[in-house]
């Protein structure tokens, strides 16, 4: 299915379930990165590192064609393993339960495929650290990871989807992830005498509720958007008014005008909340990563990609955009690009990401790899590079 030859998919298991073994959290890829250097350099290719933990592999091209970037993310979680697997985490408290030892291991296949099968025009390997904080793309980006990069790739295994499916959706297919803090300060009184008090909890709870209407009230209903409270503290003892309420939550939109909508009418109604009760208000924004939003060109290549992969028969899109968040979406904001989902169900069923039962079917490995090494033929020949035209003629 997927032309990748059998020792090639047998040494992309391999490190997967090496990296698996030993996973690390964001910064803190070490070991990692130099599993991944060791296995390109097996390959006799010469990969580098970039931002500490990062590792970068450039395979040239023809100047004239476009450059395209390849990425894929490598940080674990701080979640006890509970598969049972004989490759299971030898580290406590640490896993890899989102995938990215496979999305590492897919990209080293399409290391070796392009190798023997090169783009026309160059290709630039990432394997980005520290995605699940969302730090690791801004940061590789800031070391200018993107120069000279006209389209970017990624992706992510998905064990809801069978294996051999490639799900490629054009427009938003994930979503930004701003979280914020709201502080909001009374006067902590006697739970008997709350009118020589001014109680931030009651001001709180009334924020909470008014919050709701942000959503409700403020988007588009045909556009998507999430506003949750996820924390309240307030109070001391039950006969104490509290002084103090702390509010922390995160906010989500599919639409970078939606998201800031959002945004600034959570700060208008928290100010207004607390105002209404006496109280002051100190907002605090946790800027995380923008809206992912796929190309509608490069997802043509993409689809066109994964078609000459699994067919018509694995190919799928997306009914609706995903809420959660991915900072590829930094890339995508600088590059047009786009991101995609590798189905991988294993044949235990599907266990939830970001859980201790996690595990993917292997076999996607390959097709990820068939797909990263087509997508990058076919990006890079897709079209004249951009910029001003280096012929000589009018
Ligand atoms: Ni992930």
């Amino acid at each position: 299915m997927s032309g990748v030859p059998a020792p090639l998919f047998a040494r992309q298991v391999e490190l997967r379930r090496a990296l698996h073994r030993r996973p690390e959290l964001a910064w803190r890829e070490e070991e990692t990165a130099s599993r991944i250097e060791d296995a390109l350099c097996e390959l006799g290719l010469a990969p580098r590192r970039l931002a500490d933990t990062g590792v970068v592999l450039d395979l040239p091209g023809a100047e004239d064609r476009p450059a395209v970037a390849l990425r894929a993310d490598t940080d674990a979680l701080p979640l006890e393993e509970a598969t049972g697997l004989p490759f299971a985490s030898e580290l406590p408290g640490v896993m890899h339960a989102c995938g990215h030892d496979g999305h590492a291991a897919m990209l080293f296949g399409a290391a070796a495929l392009l190798r023997d099968d090169p783009a026309p025009g160059p290709v630039r390997l990432i394997w980005q650290p520290a995605e699940e904080e969302g730090t690791g793309a801004p940061r590789l980006i800031e070391a200018g990871v993107l120069d000279g990069v006209e389209a970017i790739f990624g992706g992510h295994l998905d064990p809801r989807w069978p294996t051999g499916t490639l799900v490629v959706t054009e427009g938003p297919v994930g979503a930004s992830t701003d979280e914020f803090r709201l502080v909001l300060r009374g006067r902590g009184g006697h739970g008997a005498r709350p009118h020589e008090a001014c109680d931030a909890l009651l001001a709180g709870a009334a924020l909470v509720t008014a919050l709701q209407s942000v959503v409700a009230r403020e988007v588009d209903p045909a556009s998507a958007a999430v506003l949750t409270v996820g924390r309240f503290r307030a109070g001391s003892a039950p006969n104490v008014i509290a002084g103090e309420a702390v509010l922390e939550g995160t906010v989500r939109a599919l639409e970078a005008s939606v998201r800031e909508r959002v945004l600034s009418a959570l700060r208008r109604v928290a100010e207004g909340a607390a105002a209404a009760h006496g109280a002051t208000v100190c907002y605090e924004a946790l800027p995380g990563t923008p809206p992912v939003v796929n190309d509608p060109d490069l997802t043509r290549v993409a689809r066109e990609a994964a078609r000459a992969v699994v067919s018509d028969d694995g190919l799928r899109r997306l009914e609706r955009a995903n809420m959660g968040g991915e900072d590829f979406a930094c890339y995508l904001e600088r590059v047009p690009g786009c991101y995609i989902r590798f189905g991988a169900r294993p044949a235990s069923g599907p266990a939830p990401a970001h859980s201790s039962a996690f595990d993917f079917d292997e076999e996607a490995l390959a097709v990820g790899a068939a797909w990263f090494a087509e997508v990058a033929r076919r990006a890079s020949a897709k079209r004249p590079a951009a910029g001003p035209s280096r012929s000589s003629s009018a």
